[in-house]
């Protein structure tokens, strides 16, 4: 057997703390013979004394008794990294970037981890050493930590999706800044009206006009009561950009401040914890992840049950793990605000499905199927109803006048009509099953 065993230190930012904190060390364990990979987590004998220290993750990482505790991630799971650092790492789009400026077809996740940039999820960073953050990049990089691209910086992953070729300057700007966060789709973080966002651009050969759909969509999710971010339209050289404040950031007496993320992904034991979403519920499994870490349970879990009508009504069958979160607030641990829900055109309503399983019958959105698991969302089946009743009767009075309020072009606007009839049926059925 041939352990290869790698150190990476973790650091917080903590509110009102100018500098990020030592938090502890994680020690990345891979078996050259079998492949099999573990990681271990020790927090910081000092971070551990503090009063206004914070748990890196509350579901893999809470604080024990003592910080001589030694936490690992489990055998089967064979994971270089605890979960919640998954999240510093870009998807799709952010990782093909970086691989394409490292000039190499794979990374490993600790090399994704190490080389995240500041924009990167929630509160942590990390380093090589005890000395501070540090960006270990296979390509070279340097920047001021509390620097914030303006929103002008967003025309450059324009130019970039319009085949537009690039100084290598420009690249590695926006490869700094704006590839730590997850997703399929372009974006950067950016500051504008003295607050963080997140922008995302149009892309060339989107089938409807995403910016203006996707503000829409949470124009109208807010008017359905549900928790939302602030988001704008802002016209960026030509092209409209959609901005969504970021939930983990934000401007406090001019400085730049972070709060923690946990996805519902870490939350929940992946990247390596296969289920089969559509089968199993994972929709309960996030509503009981909710029950153990917010700490306003009761809300948030009938926000989810909100939130899982909303998408169903709306299209949205992107609504992976990823695209579900915990934030950390001055009070402890909430389901985090809504994101990413973006309507589909042309979604019939019979056999509409979303990306994970929530009732009886899977992932299908029939009334009978949402309302068939209520009580793991804190609702009994008639205070379910009445808040389905709500959002239906919501989405299905408002939802034009807020697509066409949004700027949304008419030619989007007949696809839409298709995946909205739903709400008319549902607001129909559910007037007679009363
Ligand atoms: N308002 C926000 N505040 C903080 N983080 C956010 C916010 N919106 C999105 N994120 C983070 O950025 C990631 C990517 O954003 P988003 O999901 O909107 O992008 P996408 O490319 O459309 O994703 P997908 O691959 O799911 O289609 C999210 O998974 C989440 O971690
Ligand atoms: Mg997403």
């Amino acid at each position: 057997m041939s352990l290869v065993e790698q150190d990476m230190y973790i650091y917080v930012y903590l509110p009102g703390v100018a500098e990020p904190v030592l938090a502890g060390k994680m020690t990345s364990v891979n078996d050259d013979v079998t492949r099999k990979k573990k990681a271990l987590f020790r927090y910081a004998e000092s971070y551990f004394a503090r009063i206004d220290r914070k748990a890196i993750d509350p579901v893999a990482l809470p604080f024990k008794e003592s910080p001589d505790f030694v936490y690992e991630t489990a055998d089967k799971d064979s994971q270089e990294a605890f979960s919640v650092m998954y999240d510093s790492i870009p998807d799709a789009w952010g990782r093909a970037r970086m691989l394409k400026n490292a000039g190499r077809d794979k990374m490993s996740a600790l090399e994704y981890i190490l080389a995240s940039g500041e924009d990167r999820s929630g509160f942590l960073a990390y380093g090589s050493g005890r000395s501070g953050p540090s960006i270990v990049a296979p390509w070279s990089a340097s920047h001021n930590k509390n620097e914030l691209l303006d929103i002008s910086a967003a025309a450059l992953i324009i130019s970039e999706d319009h085949h537009v070729t690039l100084d290598k300057e420009d690249a590695q700007k926006i490869l700094l800044f704006g590839s730590s966060l997850g997703g399929a789709r372009p974006k950067v973080t950016v500051k504008y009206e003295h607050k963080v966002w997140l922008a995302k651009p149009p892309k060339e050969g989107d089938a409807f006009h995403y910016p203006r759909v996707e503000y829409a969509s949470l124009t109208l999710a807010k008017a359905c009561g549900l928790s939302t971010p602030e988001v704008r339209i802002v016209n960026v050289n030509g092209k409209d950009v959609y901005l969504i404040e970021r939930f983990d950031r934000y401007i406090r007496n001019g400085i730049l401040e972070r709060s923690g993320f946990l996805s519902m992904h870490a939350a929940i034991g992946y990247p390596k914890r296969k289920m089969t979403p559509q089968v199993e519920g994972t929709y309960l499994a996030m509503a009981e992840r909710v029950a153990a870490v917010s700490h306003q349970a009761g809300t948030d879990k009938k926000e989810l049950f909100g939130r899982l009508v909303f998408n169903a009504l709306v299209g949205n069958d992107d609504d992976h793990l990823r695209n579900h979160a915990f934030c950390a607030t001055e009070s402890g641990w909430r389901l985090s605000p809504l994101y990413d829900v973006l309507p589909l055109p042309f979604k019939p309503i019979a056999e509409r499905r979303l990306n994970q399983g929530f009732g009886t019958e899977g992932n299908l959105c029939s009334i009978k199927n949402l309302l068939s698991r209520s009580e793991s969302f804190g609702l009994s089946e008639k205070d379910a109803r009445l808040f389905m009743s709500e959002v239906v009767g919501t989405v299905r009075a408002n939802w034009e006048r807020v697509f066409r309020a949004a700027g949304v072009p008419d030619s989007d606007l007949g696809g839409f009509k298709k995946t909205f009839a739903i709400a008319e049926v549902f607001e129909r059925d559910l007037a007679q099953q009363t």
